[in-house]
Formats: C-alpha cells, sequence, structure tokens
C-alpha cells in the first residue's frame, strides 16, 4: 500500500516539476482550467444560439396565431390548426407508431399553449363579464381534455383503440370550440370596449408567446 502512494507520489512530483504548492486537486483544476473554459465558452455560443433558435421558433409560431387579429380570431385560428392535427393522426395507420407518437406530443404542446391563453386571460374575462357559468364549464372540459392526452399518451400506439379514441377526442375538441366561437366569445367580445378588447388580444398574445 504504502509503495503505491509513494509511486503514485513521485509520478505526481514528476510531471509537477517539482513545485510543491500546487497539489492534487488544485494540478487537476489548473490543468482543467483552460479545457473548461474553452468548453464554457463553446458551451455559451451554443446557449445563444440556442436561445436565438428557441425565440425565432416563438416568434414564428405565435406569429402565425398572432397575424389572425384579435383574440377571437387568434384562437378560432388556433382551433382549426388543432383539427388540422387530429386530421394527420386519423389517416396513420396501426403500423405508424412513431408518427402517432409524434403527433400527439404536437397535439399536445398545441392544446397546452391554447388553454394557458384561455385560462389565464380569456376566462378570467368572462368571469369579470358575469360570464362565470361558462367560463367554468369551458374550463373543466378543459379538465377533460387533459384526461384524453393521458388517456392516448399511456395506449399503446398500435392499439385499435387508438384512433376510436382519437375520433371521440376530436368531437369533444370540435363541440367545445363550437362553443367557444358561436356563443361565448361573440357575447365577451360584444361586451368589450375596444381598449378593453385590444387589451384581451395583447394579454393573449402575451401568453401564448411565452408557451410557444
Ligand atoms: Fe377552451
Ligand atoms: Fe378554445
Amino acid at each position: 500500500m504504502a509503495t503505491t502512494t509513494s509511486d503514485r507520489s513521485s509520478s505526481r512530483k514528476g510531471r509537477k516539476d517539482g513545485s510543491r504548492g500546487n497539489r492534487g486537486s488544485g494540478q487537476r483544476s489548473a490543468f482543467n482550467w483552460g479545457s473548461t473554459g474553452s468548453w464554457l465558452g463553446a458551451a455559451a455560443a451554443g446557449a445563444v444560439i440556442a436561445v436565438g433558435a428557441n425565440l425565432a421558433r416563438k416568434l414564428a409560431m405565435q406569429g402565425m396565431s398572432a397575424s389572425a387579429g384579435d383574440w377571437d380570431a387568434v384562437l378560432a385560428f388556433e382551433h382549426e390548426q388543432t383539427l388540422m392535427i387530429f386530421d394527420k393522426i386519423l389517416e396513420t395507420e396501426d403500423s405508424q407508431t412513431t408518427k402517432r407518437a409524434m403527433l400527439i406530443k404536437k397535439l399536445t404542446h398545441a392544446l397546452d399553449k391554447h388553454a394557458h391563453e384561455e385560462e389565464h386571460v380569456v376566462y378570467p374575462a368572462l368571469r369579470a363579464a358575469n360570464e362565470a357559468h361558462d367560463a367554468d364549464l369551458l374550463e373543466g372540459e378543459h379538465g377533460y381534455v387533459k384526461t384524453f392526452l393521458f388517456e392516448l399518451n399511456e395506449m399503446e400506439k398500435s392499439s385499435p383503440d387508438f384512433l376510436p379514441k382519437v375520433r371521440m377526442f376530436r368531437e369533444m375538441i370540435e363541440r367545445h370550440a363550437k362553443m367557444e366561437e358561436e356563443e361565448v366569445f361573440p357575447r365577451l367580445k360584444e361586451s368589450l370596449t375596444q381598449e378593453q378588447n385590444d387589451h384581451i388580444t395583447s394579454l393573449v398574445n402575451k401568453e401564448g408567446f411565452m408557451m410557444a
């Protein structure tokens, strides 16, 4: 044991040009500093690129919704985009399990972003306009949206039950979106001043950007 320690010690001294102050971790840390520094530099540059790419993705994603116009048009546009993802899933075969899993992820992201905008801005505005009943009903349905997503994520993607479940889910979303677009949103919009309407549009876009 003692021999091994001494061997290690002398071999370390050999590399250290006899310097007594820098031992063990000090030496490693001094040696690694240069490479860690350059690694950190590369990581920082990578992080800047990643942040830039993420920002560009967010701008592109929310930009598409925002270009639809007022908050109600933004949300209607997102309903349409979401139904298109459902249709893509419904076109898949039982053997296309990877494609199904990828599309369910895309659907989850679209629905999470959309629910966030409604639950943080539009439904509170509905409650403020004495429409709490509708807001509570719609928010309750969002809970079942998450349940459908949970079940589809858990389910074998090759299961013959997969597409019937997606079909039921799509019908529920379509009904929910129709109630928002044809009854609830127009009634809320009518009760708003132009300034309130613009404020809700800007808040929906801000929340959407955060979640994009
Ligand atoms: Fe909704
Ligand atoms: Fe909606």
